[in-house]
């Protein structure tokens, strides 16, 4: 936490607000609001609901499909199926680990001689390297679909001089306890587009009507943010800026001492922006390594180090059988060779200088 947090609990309590509305919130979503750039915001109960309420608001449908990243979590691509509708999943661009604009414009045209365009296209910006914004946004303006960004992950990351999630018709982010910052659970869903975020305001709470007796014309979903949390993610706002340098300091910390070893690669970073290094994310290349990613991670388990492979894609995910998946070999290779280092802001140098040393410790 970064220190104001508890305040803002304070204050919910004093209103007795203890609800998924309040004051708490309707700050929450202004601050937001403001810090990113993206004038209307919903805040909900997780990313994952974010994305649902994006995609219903869009009329996603039966038989619809949406192209995303198959490089991602699960999360980002679950409401679609929620919606009934079908994934297809895109390939990583080797440079920058996101979606592969030319594999998506190659698909679109394909798709568009079949008569038959996705209905949405969702970009991940993994690991906190925002997708490649306008190239994603001129390929799918020219048959005017619309691009929900999955910012989850890239809260505090730009894009050239924009912050994350500041592209397409609308973008989603993340405040569950593993993102740069958190509200324990939730989520946040934004956009240019005010009818976009008064409907799914409206479905988040259950389509209420706005009548005074209890009358609803659909079936919504109870998404809101409760205000208790909302306060919390109002103290974590204020020190976005100082989590994004700590960050960074981290990959630094490693690129240095783990940056000239033969048989370690890091993420690439995106020329077109700043990631924010939400996790540092290695390749290791066991035929100069001399051990995979797996005994790597076995050996900082041992030292009860926490880390992880590189997201499963989601075109090798068993829920996803028999989806489509346009190319796949690149984020195959990732998630073989790649490895998640611990990335938390409270680490110390001594945390990070045994964990760099268990790694070394690994080489053959
Ligand atoms: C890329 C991505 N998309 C979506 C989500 C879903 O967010 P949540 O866990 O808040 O539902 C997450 C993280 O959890 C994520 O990393």
């Amino acid at each position: 936490m970064g220190g104001e947090e508890l305040k803002f609990i304070h204050d919910a309590f004093e209103s007795n607000y203890i609800a998924p509305l309040g004051p708490q919130v309707d700050a929450f979503e202004r601050e937001f609001a403001e810090r990113v750039g993206i004038p209307y915001t919903v805040a909900l109960s997780s990313g994952t609901a974010a994305m649902h309420l994006a995609l219903k608001s869009l009329g996603v449908g039966p038989g619809d499909e949406v192209f995303a990243s198959t490089l991602t979590f699960i999360g980002s691509v679950s409401p679609i199926i929620f919606q009934s509708a079908s994934p297809v999943f895109i390939d990583a661009d080797r440079s920058t680990w996101n979606m592969d604009p030319n594999l998506l414009a190659d698909e679109l045209k394909l798709s568009s001689t079949k008569g038959n365009l996705p209905k949405a296209v969702i970009p991940t910006d993994l690991y906190g390297q925002c997708a490649d914004y306008d190239q994603i946004q001129k390929i799918c303006d020219s048959y005017n679909i619309p691009i929900i960004i999955d910012a989850a992950e890239s809260l505090g990351a730009r894009y050239k001089n924009r912050s994350a999630g500041l592209a397409g018709r609308a973008s989603i982010f993340s405040f569950n306890g593993n993102k740069i910052i958190t509200t324990s659970g939730g989520g946040m869903l934004a956009s240019n587009n005010k009818e976009l975020i008064d409907y799914a305001r409206k479905l988040s709470q259950q389509a209420r009507e706005n009548l005074i007796c209890y009358e609803h014309t659909e079936i919504g979903y109870n998404y809101r943010m409760s205000n208790i949390l909302a306060g919390i993610g109002r103290g974590q706002l204020r020190v976005l800026n100082e989590r994004v340098k700590r960050k960074r300091y981290i990959f630094e910390y490693y690129k240095n001492s783990l940056g000239n070893v033969s048989g370690i690669e890091f993420m690439p970073e995106a020329s077109y922006g700043k990631s924010n290094r939400w996790l540092t994310v290695i390749l290791i290349i066991p035929q100069k390594f001399g051990v995979d990613s797996e005994f790597v991670r076995l050996a900082l388990e041992i030292e009860n180090i926490e880390s992880r492979p590189v997201w499963k894609p989601m075109h090798l995910q068993p829920v996803f059988k028999g989806c489509r998946c346009i190319g796949g070999i690149v984020a195959e290779d990732l998630f073989s060779r790649g490895l998640c280092l611990p990335s938390g802001t409270a680490m110390s140098e001594s945390d990070l200088n045994r964990i760099v040393n268990v790694i070394l410790n690994c080489k053959q």
